[in-house]
């Protein structure tokens, strides 16, 4: 480029990069603490929460360990929890009974968390049946073995009540069974729970960055969940399960995992009409924990740069294991 008085540049966009108050001031997104929500994992019949190995930091809590990470949740300005109940193993069954059970774990922990926050902090639950069955599936088997998509939507809607009884705010069908999002909504309605939203995993892609989930909800999977969960080759295929969760009544839409799916966030986020959330994670956790741990990345400005990442990209809300720490940072 020739500026007017020669060969020198006019135009440059370094001009604004050369203090942090320029920087902060010209910062096109921020990550704010209420974007962040954290998911949280509760173990039934545990006295004192256990280490999950593949996730330094992260834990399996009790119900008492949970309740003040919800506190301390709060406290540091986090917008929303998600929980995932981890059963005890042999109370595991085909349909995954301990899931609408209302004594279950996952809807004794939303007791105890709204018992706890209130309407301070928005209380979301994992709707899905993977941590209930003991073949690990999202959904119940036919006489095949296969995962029968119908079938599994009445487990859905029996789950939603019992997780709406329990206290609720909102909850994330993550299963990918098709029409989940409309057969949930209207057994919500028909129930009188009119006022829980649903948050749908829109795009949830059949990802190896589900690792360290499985270790942390001592999944039973043996196989793998590609019938259900969408193919990471396909991104336009992830437009089409937005307009059905949007036509079935989702009132935020999710893609997940995030980093490797930055593209589909964007495009997502580009013609949503309702809020968009990125979820980072296990294995997005997990390798960031390690090349920290190794020494060959900078811990805290990687996880920062995580999540602006997620904003540029379009999201609104992000769904991390950080959360509480991140928050505490902003
Ligand atoms: C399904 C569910 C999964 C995750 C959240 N909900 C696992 C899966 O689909 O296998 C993964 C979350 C993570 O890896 O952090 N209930």
């Amino acid at each position: 480029m020739r500026g007017v008085h020669g060969e020198f540049p006019a135009a440059r966009p370094r001009r604004l990069r050369g203090t942090p108050a320029l920087r902060r001031l010209v910062a096109e997104h921020r990550v704010a603490p209420a974007d962040l929500i954290l998911p949280a994992f509760v173990r039934e019949g545990a006295s004192e929460p256990t280490p999950i190995a593949s996730m330094p930091g992260v834990v399996q809590h009790s119900l008492e360990s949970l309740r003040r990470a919800a506190a301390e949740a709060v406290e540091a300005g986090v917008g929303g929890i998600m929980l995932f109940g981890v059963p005890e193993d042999a109370k595991k069954d085909a349909v995954g009974s301990a899931g609408t059970d209302p004594r279950g774990i996952l809807q004794v922990a939303l007791r105890e968390v709204r018992a706890e926050v209130g309407d301070d902090l928005v209380v979301m639950s994992d709707l899905c049946l993977d941590e209930f069955t003991d073949h690990g599936h999202c959904g119940v088997l036919d006489a095949a073995g296969r995962v029968d998509n119908d079938a599994t939507l009445d487990r859905y809607a029996e789950m939603a009540r019992a997780q709406a009884e329990a206290g609720a705010h909102v909850l994330g069908p993550s299963g990918m069974m098709d029409g989940q999002v409309g057969y949930v909504r209207a057994a919500l309605d028909e129930a009188g729970h009119q006022d829980v939203a649903l948050f749908a995993y829109t795009a949830k892609y059949s990802s190896a960055f589900f690792g360290p989930f499985r270790e942390a909800v001592a999944s039973s999977l043996s196989g793998d969940r590609k019938t259900y969960q969408q193919d990471p080759a396909n991104g336009r295929e992830a437009l089409r399960e937005l307009a059905l969760d949007l036509a079935e009544g989702a009132d935020m839409v999710m893609v997940k995992p995030g980093m490797p799916y930055l593209d589909v966030l964007r495009e997502v986020a580009e013609v949503a009409e309702v809020p968009v959330g990125a979820y980072q994670v296990s294995g997005e956790y997990a390798m960031v924990e390690a090349a920290a741990e190794k020494g060959v990345i900078d811990r805290e400005a990687a996880i920062l740069e995580t999540l602006t990442g997620f904003k540029r990209a379009g999201a609104s809300m992000i769904l991390t294991y950080w959360a509480t720490e991140a928050a505490r940072r902003l």
